[in-house]
């Protein structure tokens, strides 16, 4: 099948996915990365054709991405990546997505919008777990309530992790938390407020962790607050709290490097045996200036595997020229019920209101 697209990060974890799920779904993209040995293996086991390029040369990248109609870029963090590919498929007219979930890096993409519309590109970031069910789940919350003010999104599932997903978060380590306010993002400290919710089995403790969401969700649906959640054993409720202070500390550069080789060392992703019998639940909440409420669930598979999924099908959609050009979200691509196309997900309305309830914050 007639597929010019270039995946980048392609041997990673989530790129392998990636990959092998769109070659399974017929489609043969060809598979990209800075580490020729790593392409070259994967692009021979999957008889696809490779390029292996670094990102640090403007012209070398827009060589690279110019004869694709589209790139999706599985290379994080993507504070690295995002900025190049996004620039040298603005400069060649070639359509960008990603499976990132970082809010600097979507705010990034969504101050670019007026430039890819003039160029005739579409940036479609986050075409990953994070953030398709929560971004679909808050587009279908906004339109049960004529005029939401107040969206709240909450994940529970991420209890075993890829490497890259553990260095993206040793990068959020030297972070403060971040919730949308007016319209605005701002920084909060870490683990600021916990609520118990319901996810559908009962309620946990979930703590206010910085999701994709609080980026994109405005632009989806432009309610102005928005807060992201995640379910957490009890105990990291308080060590999250306590190690605020070492923020700054996490922030230099050798700890970072040394924080990163230990992800290297020690994670290596979820087997194919825990993905199958994995299952991810989101939990969202939209309130009006009235107190009306409106909430939501959504049970999904593993969130790997659905990223592989959602971000082979979000590309073909985007490359049969289903999407706006400028920078899109997922939901404002394809609209709340992207995420029941595929197999394992479902949704259900909860009743108004019930569901969480807030916790102490600090
Ligand atoms: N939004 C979501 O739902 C979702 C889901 C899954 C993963 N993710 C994100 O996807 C990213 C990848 O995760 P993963 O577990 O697949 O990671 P991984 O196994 O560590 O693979 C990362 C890939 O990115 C490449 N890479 C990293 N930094 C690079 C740079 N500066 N320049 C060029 N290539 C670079 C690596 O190439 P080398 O090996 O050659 O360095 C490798 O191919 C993470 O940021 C993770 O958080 C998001």
């Amino acid at each position: 099948m007639d597929w010019e697209v270039l995946v980048y990060g392609s041997y990673g974890y989530t790129g392998a996915l990636v990959a092998r799920t769109a070659v399974e779904s017929g489609y043969s993209p060809t598979l990209a990365g800075r580490t020729t040995e790593r392409v070259e293996r994967q692009a021979t086991e999957l008889d696809l054709d490779h390029r292996a390029f670094s990102l640090e040369h403007r012209t070398v990248v827009e060589d690279q991405v110019a004869a694709f109609d589209a790139v999706l870029n599985c290379a994080g963090p993507f504070s690295a990546t995002a900025g190049p590919l996004a620039s040298a498929c603005i400069a060649t007219g070639t359509d960008y997505l990603d499976i990132t979930g970082e809010i600097a890096v979507l705010e990034s993409l969504a101050g670019r919008d007026e430039e890819a519309r003039n160029a005739g590109v579409t940036l479609l970031p986050a075409v990953g777990f994070d953030v398709v069910p929560t971004d679909c789940l808050a587009a279908h919350l906004a339109s049960r309530l004529s005029s939401p003010t107040r969206l709240t999104l909450a994940i529970d599932g991420l209890d075993t992790f890829s490497p890259g997903t553990g260095k993206s978060m040793v990068e959020g380590l030297s972070r403060p938390a971040a919730v949308r306010e007016d319209g605005e993002i701002r920084t909060v400290p870490a683990a600021a407020e916990t609520r118990r919710i319901d996810f559908g089995r009962g309620t946990k403790t979930a703590v206010s962790i910085p999701w994709g969401d609080v980026a994109t969700a405005y632009y989806t649906t432009g309610i102005p607050d928005v807060r992201t959640f995640a379910a957490v054993p009890e105990f990291a409720v308080g060590l999250l709290r306590r190690t605020r202070p070492l923020a700054p500390l996490f922030a230099s550069a050798p700890v970072q490097r040394a924080l990163k080789a230990l992800v290297d060392a020690t994670v290596s992703g979820p087997t194919a045996e825990e993905r199958a019998q994995d299952v991810a639940r989101v939990w969202g909440e939209v309130v009006d200036d009235e107190g009306d409420r409106a909430a939501a669930r959504l049970r999904t598979p593993d969130p790997y595997d659905l990223t592989a999924r959602t971000a082979v099908v979000a590309t073909q959609r985007l490359v049969a020229g289903e999407v706006a050009d400028g920078f899109q979200t997922p939901a404002s691509a394809f609209g709340p019920d992207f995420v029941l196309e595929f197999e394992g997900v479902e949704r259900e309305d909860a009743t108004a209101g019930v569901g969480a309830t807030a916790g102490p914050g600090d």
